[in-house]
């Protein structure tokens, strides 16, 4: 309806010039006198833009009641201010507060009820009540639907109840605006939500009644309780210090970020003649928990005076100390590295954001025999036909290999369901442990043989699992000499230990006499040893440098184009890391732990 309205005023409102008011009838050339010395012109009066700098041209701060543009009328094409200001119907929720008050942009007037869009208005957070509910001296807005969460009070606005009418013969206005029966006046109930309704009543009760049953039961302001009156099937504001009368039965959550010490979610209390039937609960304030635990990457310890404490119901004061876990270092921009401490606050906020780890990378821990923490880096890569190949894994999230070792003899890329990838993993009694992980997606290198697996669950890190570095350092690519790590395999059985080849990079013409860039060449260094060659279950496992105790990939082999030669001595081919493609690279980074900077809201 609003919509149609708008569309039309839209039309309308093409061809008429800047309408402006002048609500007291003086069309003359005097000026309108501010509040605060200054003048205006006559004409700027009660247009919706505060043209006096005290903006006592628009209304008086002290009293609505008495605005100047109260009285005016609106030409066509023109809403009124809830003050009384005109403007035109174009700018009705437009997203922009035209009015000096912002009326023209208050969820009553620009969200329509699906349904029923006269008999129900919108709160200011976004919920419907029935419109008698407005400035009907109680609070009927809650924040969010249905939920007793924090409560809004946008259905009492003093502005706005002051100007509505109360009919003085049946009603009562309360001091606020709000506007309840007259039989309510100093009934021992607060019906007027700021209580001006028993004000200065003679109360003529006798002194042997119990004070609960002259007055009610007390529920002290600012208890960050959202309570309900389940009598009357309305919310008890407490804002204030509230009453409510015998016999009521009250239910009672906590507001947002508070709970109770017992942890139920909510209480019901009875008001009685001698006082509440149980003392009424307390909310205690917590600070999020949930955001110290949203990473592997991270370790938290919570301290509370001096001591350890679960990092559970967090109270105002507590100390989250968050470092790194196994496998992961400080990201490069805290500067101080080895922890990071986070503060709840009274607000029951945390002072700093969480932060997240990065892995470490490249590192090896070495051992005498090969093993799984010799090249810890290194996986299998396993399809539903038995091929096997090698693959890397560059990031928590992801393994490299070949693309041709996850696609079907017609060269068409697997589903991700028919590709797992095997690890060698932490020494379970004292054995590696091998498990296999399984791929939520592959991303296909189109013409060039990579593949980038997505795994479906986040690695955990470990001496034995850990990612491979990558580098731009030309020192490191263009190196000469590189290795490669083979699964030891028997009948398609993953053993527990690697075979290390060293390689030579040799010319691409070595290769293929037109091999581009985008692809290397290799061969096995040691030509005589049986301890290292290149065989058909290599392709696909990264081929990697050694610099200063790090690690870095710098190819994939690809074992092209003698894909079916068993095992070689020849040249072999491999694809450049440096040279996948951007939506392979860009995938890994976005893998990047430390990227992702939670906000509180
Ligand atoms: C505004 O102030 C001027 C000078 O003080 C005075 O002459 C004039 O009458 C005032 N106008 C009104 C409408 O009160
Ligand atoms: C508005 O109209 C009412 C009733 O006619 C009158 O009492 C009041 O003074 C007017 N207000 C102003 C600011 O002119
Ligand atoms: C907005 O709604 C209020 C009632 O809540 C009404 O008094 C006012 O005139 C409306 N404003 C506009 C510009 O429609
Ligand atoms: C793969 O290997 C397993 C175990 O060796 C075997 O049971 C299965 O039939 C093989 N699948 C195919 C498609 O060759
Ligand atoms: C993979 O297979 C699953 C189950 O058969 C299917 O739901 C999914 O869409 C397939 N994915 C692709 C990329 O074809
Ligand atoms: C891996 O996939 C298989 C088959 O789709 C499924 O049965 C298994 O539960 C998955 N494993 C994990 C850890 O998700
Ligand atoms: C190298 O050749 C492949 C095809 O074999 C092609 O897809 C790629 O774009 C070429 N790269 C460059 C840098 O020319
Ligand atoms: C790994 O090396 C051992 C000797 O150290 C050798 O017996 C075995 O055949 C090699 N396996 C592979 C797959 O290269
Ligand atoms: C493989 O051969 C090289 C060269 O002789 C030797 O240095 C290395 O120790 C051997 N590796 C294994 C695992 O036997």
């Amino acid at each position: 309806m609003l919509r149609l309205i708008l569309l039309t005023a839209l039309i309308l409102s093409l061809s008429i010039d800047d309408i402006r008011c002048d609500p007291i009838g003086n069309n003359n050339d005097e000026q309108f006198n501010c509040t605060d010395g200054t003048s205006i012109e006559y004409i700027d009066l009660c247009n919706g833009k505060k043209d006096c700098n005290d903006g006592s041209d628009e209304f008086l701060y002290n009293d609505i009641t008495k605005s100047y543009c109260g009285n005016q009328s609106c030409p066509n094409n023109y809403v009124k201010c809830n003050y009384g200001a005109c403007i035109p119907i174009t700018l009705l929720c437009n997203g922009v507060k035209d009015c000096a008050d912002g009326s023209d942009e208050w969820n009553y007037n620009c969200t329509d009820h699906p349904e029923y869009p006269d008999e129900w208005k919108a709160c200011e957070s976004g919920n419907f009540i029935e419109a008698n509910k407005f400035c009907d001296g109680k609070i009927d807005c809650l924040t969010a639907k249905g939920k007793e969460e924090n409560i809004d009070n946008s259905d009492e606005r003093p502005f706005q109840c002051l100007l509505k009418s109360c009919s003085p013969h049946k009603n009562f206005r309360c001091d606020y605006g709000g506007c309840i029966k007259k039989s309510k006046i100093c009934n021992h109930f607060k019906d007027c939500i700021d209580g001006s309704d028993e004000k200065d009543c003679e109360y003529e009760d006798a002194k042997d009644t119990p004070r609960a049953q002259k007055e009610g039961c007390e529920i002290k302001a600012n208890q960050n309780y959202n309570i309900r009156n389940q009598n009357q099937n309305s919310n008890v504001y407490t804002g204030a210090v509230d009453r409510v009368s015998v016999d009521t039965r009250i239910s009672i959550r906590c507001k947002n970020n508070y709970v109770f010490s017992n942890g139920l979610s909510q209480q019901y209390r009875i008001c009685t003649k001698n006082g509440w039937d149980h003392p009424l609960p307390k909310c205690i304030k917590y600070c999020d928990e949930r955001i110290l635990y949203i990473s592997k990457s991270t370790k938290v310890e919570c301290i509370h005076s001096h001591q350890t404490v679960d990092c559970k119901n967090i109270v105002p004061g507590t100390i989250a100390r968050v470092s790194c876990a196994d496998g992961y270092q400080m990201p490069d921009t805290i500067s101080d590295s080895e922890q990071y401490a986070m503060t709840c606050t009274s607000e029951a906020k945390w002072d700093k954001h969480k932060i997240n780890c990065d892995p470490v990378c490249g590192h090896q821990v070495s051992s005498s025999i090969p093993s799984a923490s010799d090249a810890p880096w290194h996986v299998g890569v396993k399809t539903y036909i038995n091929q096997t190949c090698g693959g890397t894994i560059v990031s928590p999230k992801s393994v490299i290999t070949a693309l041709h070792c996850v696609q079907d003899e017609d060269i068409m890329t697997l589903n991700e369901t028919d590709v797992t990838v095997v690890i060698a993993g932490d020494l379970k009694n004292g054995n590696i442990h091998i498990f296999t992980v399984n791929v939520s997606e592959i991303i296909d290198g189109g013409d060039i043989d990579v593949a980038l697996l997505k795994l479906s669950e986040i690695l955990t890190l470990s001496m034995n699992t850990r990612p491979i570095c990558f580098t731009n350092a030309e020192a490191i690519t263009k190196s000469n000499r590189a290795f490669l790590h083979s699964w030891t395999k028997n009948e398609n059985k993953f053993g527990d230990v690697f075979n290390k080849t060293e390689l030579q990079v040799l010319p691409n013409a070595d290769c293929s006499a037109n091999l581009n860039q985008t692809y290397m060449c290799v061969r096995r260094k040691y030509k005589l040893h049986t301890n290292g060659t290149l065989c058909e279950g290599d392709s696909g496992a990264g081929i990697i440098v050694e610099n200063d105790g790090v690690n870095y990939i710098i190819g994939i082999l690809i074992h092209k184009p003698s894909r079916n030669a068993g095992c070689t001595n020849e040249p072999v081919v491999g694809t450049v890391f440096n040279q996948i493609p951007e939506k392979l690279y860009k995938s890994i980074q976005d893998d990047k732990e430390s990227k992702y900077i939670y906000i509180l809201k």
